[in-house]
């Protein structure tokens, strides 16, 4: 299935209760999707069950995020980061996502589940700028190299500020944090 085509520009809000919450099998197809995100997103569950978690990717967000997502999961670890998704009529949203391996009593991976909320406007306007930047560095790059490419400055750039992702995306989910208990 292919994205929508970008004719909406509204963002769709989360309440600030409101948790999305998907999971997927090894290979990233949807197995559960909670109502909240058929809600957010503009799909009804026989739209998601079954399809590549994809669906929603935003042209806006850089290849070399979700590179590192995989990596993360990959190498058995949970993966923070702010997020831009389509929704169905082309509109928008950003989350915070949590993103972790799913795994059985015996250590199988049965897949990934994750759980986002609505980020704060500051972690929305610091990663702008950021996926913007990573965005031209993939087109200089070329399709093959362009995940690879933009990840590595990201790191560096983040290295630059005393920052590993790891730590970086700990500062935004504080900041979320922090902002609800106020
Ligand atoms: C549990 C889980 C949740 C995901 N959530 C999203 C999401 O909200 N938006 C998104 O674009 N990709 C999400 N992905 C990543 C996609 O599977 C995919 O890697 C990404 O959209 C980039 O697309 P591409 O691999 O075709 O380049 C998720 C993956 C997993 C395993």
């Amino acid at each position: 299935m292919t994205n929508p085509p970008a004719t909406g520009s509204r963002e769709v809000m989360l309440e600030p209760d409101e948790l999305i919450i998907t999971k997927t099998d090894p290979t990233g197809h949807i197995t559960y999707a909670n109502r909240i995100f058929m809600r957010i997103a503009g799909y009804s569950e026989d739209q998601l069950l079954g399809q590549p978690h994809n669906l929603i990717r935003h042209p806006d967000m850089p290849r070399g995020v979700y590179r590192l997502m995989w990596k993360t999961l990959q190498a058995g670890q949970e993966f923070f980061g702010v997020v831009k998704n389509y929704t169905s009529d082309g509109n928008y949203y950003w989350v915070l996502a949590n993103v972790t391996p799913d795994y059985d009593s015996q250590r199988r991976l049965q897949g990934y589940f994750s759980v986002r909320r609505q980020p704060t406007r500051r972690a929305i306007d610091t990663v702008t700028p950021i996926y913007a930047r990573m965005r031209d560095i993939e087109a200089a790059a070329g399709k093959a190299a362009a995940p690879d490419a933009s990840l590595a400055w990201l790191q560096e750039e983040l290295a630059k500020q005393g920052h590993t992702y790891d730590s970086f995306a700990l500062t935004l989910l504080d900041e979320t944090a922090q902002e609800r208990s106020a």
